[in-house]
């Protein structure tokens, strides 16, 4: 099922500026790529250029080495490629199991989409426990993890990740990445943007390093971990 994501010198941005400056961009299939860099620095555009959320300006996306460049967001789940934003993305007013069957929207086949959201919910027991509660009375860790099993519905070989982790506890934030270790051990393609850089690149095999709308490193994930350099910049102290 793994399908590669390529990125060839992809400029993007909003209004009059470009973010994304000729970004190359390497997520090779059946792995987790761990995408890091300053605030600001472009790695949620990066993710929005890829599901088709932001046309970029030149440049080029490919998927399993097609161009699917300029492809509107549900064309891009349709191909595949499922995102799960930064911002809680969820519907809070309407039911865990409602908002899970809206990762399916693209298929109008009603029975097909109930049959897999309950496939769902076996492999994620909170869909299961919790279907009737509205999502928003969930914890931070419970919706993040809805939100990754409504992205699941459409059985995406992509999926992209964007800071999954952040204003979760310390377990929340463990389960999460226990759960992109078993997408990637599924062997989809994963590509993770994250702020806790140390525990981003600790569950991934690759490692990025965006600055200043370029790709300034990219290596083996634990080779940036090993970096002084990187250390310094975004591993902090602990
Ligand atoms: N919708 C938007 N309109 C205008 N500027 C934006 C928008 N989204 C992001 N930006 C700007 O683009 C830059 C990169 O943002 P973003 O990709 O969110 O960075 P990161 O995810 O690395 O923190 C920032 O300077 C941000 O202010
Ligand atoms: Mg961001």
């Amino acid at each position: 099922m793994a399908a590669g994501l390529e990125l060839q010198g992809v400029v993007a941005g909003y209004g009059q500026g470009d973010i994304l400056r000729g970004l190359d961009l390497d997520v090779p299939a059946g792995r987790i790529t761990c995408l890091i860099g300053p605030n600001g620095s472009g790695k949620s555009t990066v993710l929005r250029v890829i599901s088709g959320l932001l046309a970029p300006r030149a440049g080029h996306v490919l998927l399993a080495g097609r161009k699917v460049t300029g492809c509107s967001p549900s064309a891009m789940l349709g191909h595949g490629v499922a995102h799960v934003p930064q911002e809680r993305s969820l519907f809070p007013a309407m039911s865990v199991w409602d908002n899970v069957l809206m990762g399916a929207y693209i298929n109008h086949d009603r029975d097909a989409v109930a049959r897999r959201a309950t496939e769902i919910a076996q492999r994620f027991p909170i869909v299961a426990r919790r279907r009737h509660d509205l999502a928003g009375s969930l914890s931070g860790g419970e919706q993040k993890t809805v939100e990754i099993a409504r992205s699941m519905m459409l059985d995406p070989p992509v999926l992209c990740f964007d800071e999954p982790s952040i204003g979760l506890e310390p377990r929340a934030r463990r389960m999460i990445f226990g759960i992109l270790d078993e997408l990637r051990r599924d062997g989809r393609t994963i590509l993770l943007v994250e702020q806790n850089a140390r525990s981003g690149l600790a569950v991934a095999q690759d490692g990025a390093v965006l600055e200043a709308g370029v790709i300034r490193l990219a290596a083996p994930a634990g080779q940036l971990l090993d970096s002084p350099e990187v250390g310094r910049l975004y591993l902090g102290a602990s």
